[in-house]
């Protein structure tokens, strides 16, 4: 008999590991304890599953001690008991999502190669290899797969500037920095998935010409950062990286690196620099990195989830992938949902699926029973949307209307005990710790920006600090060099417009 048991860091932080050693010691010799990926439940993590001829049956959340009650009610042979979920693929909650890029996540062994190659897995990059680089770059082109880091830039035009540059050294480098607060999916597939990273990888590299690769994982993510050696050890020892990729003439290297523990190593050039040995500074664009990125060399910088698509989209063909979605957001998107909500975790469905679905339907509202107040969509530098905005679909032009953006897919709820103008603050707050310091907008503004907000919740000259705040949001969106200054607005502006009353300003102030 198998019993997955995950060992997904979220899993593991909740009890994972006792409950696997104490299933591993008691059920005796003829069990099989494998450590999947989570399912990416994250209210019934640990989340134990067993194998039984009609399927995996599902027990959560267990904890060590439910353990032998659960073995003794016949845990093995997926009988009945108060943790018992029934088949895991029919939980409501799993079964309404369309998992495409998460499809093997909790499903596989995430270390097993056989299992990796037994659930689809190099369909893809055999495809890939049979084809041209001319020919996938088309076909990703074709898919609509845009940046899934968050600003959602089509990958194929990014992949054809890197191909048509000229130059003997190419690199892809995949951006695992995943600084945004609530998000969580580049972690949870690299832990739970890690072969479908590393063969979007080699497709990458084979569509660009490049033969080294980068996995620039953030240091707060020791779990990731092993399993993605583990893995890439096992697909050098298979043939699946290395100087003859699957027996064919090309040839790529690939390794991690540990990120340097810096928000704004995330940006894309800050990365390059910390990934060339420098301090985490953003460089100026232009030259984009597409031309001249790591080392000067023409470069892929893509996130996880952009490169972890491109198996599954060269493996089913771009229709597949561009017949779900809505307008020109194509595909599927790893929604995170986190903050006060009832269930939490990973929600990956076609664009499309309005705000309210996801934090009313999948996340149930909020985990106090309080009614909700704010969503903060696109991680921390992303829009507080009130209730009335849930009919929003999560596409991303429809969210940039709303002066929004969908970004990485985190969304993270808050009840009504939240005061609006500490969050606005606290953005403001956030950019000063995490600026990198290169531009004045950036650097100076967020800190002008923590004191004008405290003057205005002080109210002492309230008009007048409201139109300096709206003076500086509209320097630092103009002026910054990057997104790190140029969006801290976002979220000190859609505050101000939809719940003024927190700042203690009426109506007619604000105009
Ligand atoms: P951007 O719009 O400047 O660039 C997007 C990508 O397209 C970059 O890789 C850029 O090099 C590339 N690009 C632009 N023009 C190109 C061209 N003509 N040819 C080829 N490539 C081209 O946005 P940026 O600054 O890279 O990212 C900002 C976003 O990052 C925000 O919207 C935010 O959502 C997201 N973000 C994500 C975080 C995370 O943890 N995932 C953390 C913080 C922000
Ligand atoms: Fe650095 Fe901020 Fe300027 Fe970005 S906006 S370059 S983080 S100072």
């Amino acid at each position: 008999t198998t019993v997955y048991v995950p060992r997904d860091s979220a899993a593991r932080s909740v009890g994972a590991d006792q409950v696997a050693e104490r299933i591993a010691e008691t059920a005796g010799p003829g069990v099989r304890v494998v450590r999947n990926g989570s399912r990416g439940m994250l209210w019934l993590e640990p989340l134990v599953e067993v194998a039984t001829p009609a399927g995996r049956v599902a027990y959560g959340p267990v904890r060590p001690d439910d353990v032998d009650g659960l073995l003794a009610a016949g845990l093995l042979d997926g009988a009945e008991h108060p943790l018992r979920l029934g088949p895991a693929e029919e939980i409501p909650w799993l079964r309404d999502q369309t998992r495409v890029t998460f499809a093997r996540v909790g499903v596989v062994d995430p270390l097993s190669p056989d299992d990796y190659v037994a659930h689809g897995g190099l369909a893809g990059l055999t495809r890939a290899l049979s084809l041209t680089p001319e020919q996938v770059v088309a076909e990703v082109t074709d898919s609509g797969l845009r940046g899934r880091g968050g600003a959602g830039f089509p990958a194929g035009i990014k992949w054809k500037t890197v191909l048509g540059a000229a130059s003997e050294l190419k690199f892809v480098c995949c951006n695992a920095d995943e600084g945004d607060s609530g998000t969580f999916a580049d972690r949870m597939l690299m832990e739970g998935d890690p072969f479908t990273l590393i063969e979007g990888m080699a497709i990458a590299a084979w569509a660009v010409g490049a033969s080294e690769g980068y996995v620039y994982v953030r240091s707060e993510y020791p779990d990731a950062v092993a399993t993605l050696r583990t893995a890439i050890d096992a697909a050098y020892e298979r043939g699946w990286l290395g100087k003859r990729v699957l027996d064919r003439d090309f040839g790529f290297d690939l390794f991690v690196r540990v990120g340097g523990g810096a928000y704004i190593c995330g940006e894309e050039t800050s990365m390059l620099e910390s990934l060339e040995g420098k301090r985490g500074m953003v460089r100026a664009k232009p030259p984009i990195p597409a031309l001249e990125g790591l080392f000067g060399r023409p470069t892929v910088v893509n996130n996880v989830l952009t490169l972890g698509s491109v198996p599954m989209i060269m493996a089913a063909g771009a229709a597949a992938f561009a017949g779900l979605g809505v307008g020109r957001s194509r595909g599927t998107q790893v929604f995170q949902l986190g903050g006060n909500v009832a269930r939490g975790g990973i929600v990956e469905t076609a664009f499309g699926v309005t705000l309210g679905e996801l934090v009313e339907g999948y996340g149930g509202g909020t985990r106090s029973g309080r009614p909700v107040r704010a969503v903060q969509v696109g991680g921390p530098l992303g829009a507080y949307l009130p209730t009335s905005r849930f009919d929003l679909p999560m596409d991303y032009e429809a969210f940039a209307a709303a002066e929004a953006m969908v970004g990485h897919g985190g969304v993270v709820v808050f009840d009504d005990t939240v005061d609006m103008a500490a969050q606005a603050r606290f953005a403001m707050e956030f950019c000063a710790a995490e600026s990198c310091g290169k531009c004045t907008p950036c650097r100076i503004g967020a800190v002008r920006g923590v004191e004008v907000i405290d003057r205005i919740v002080a109210g002492r000259d309230r008009t007048r600090d409201l139109k300096l705040l709206d003076d500086l949001c509209h320097l630092m969106t103009e002026g910054s060099l990057c997104a790190m200054g140029g969006l801290t607005p976002m979220p000190v502006r859609s505050a101000l417009t939809h719940f003024p009353g927190d700042f203690g300003a009426t109506t007619e102030e604000r105009r």
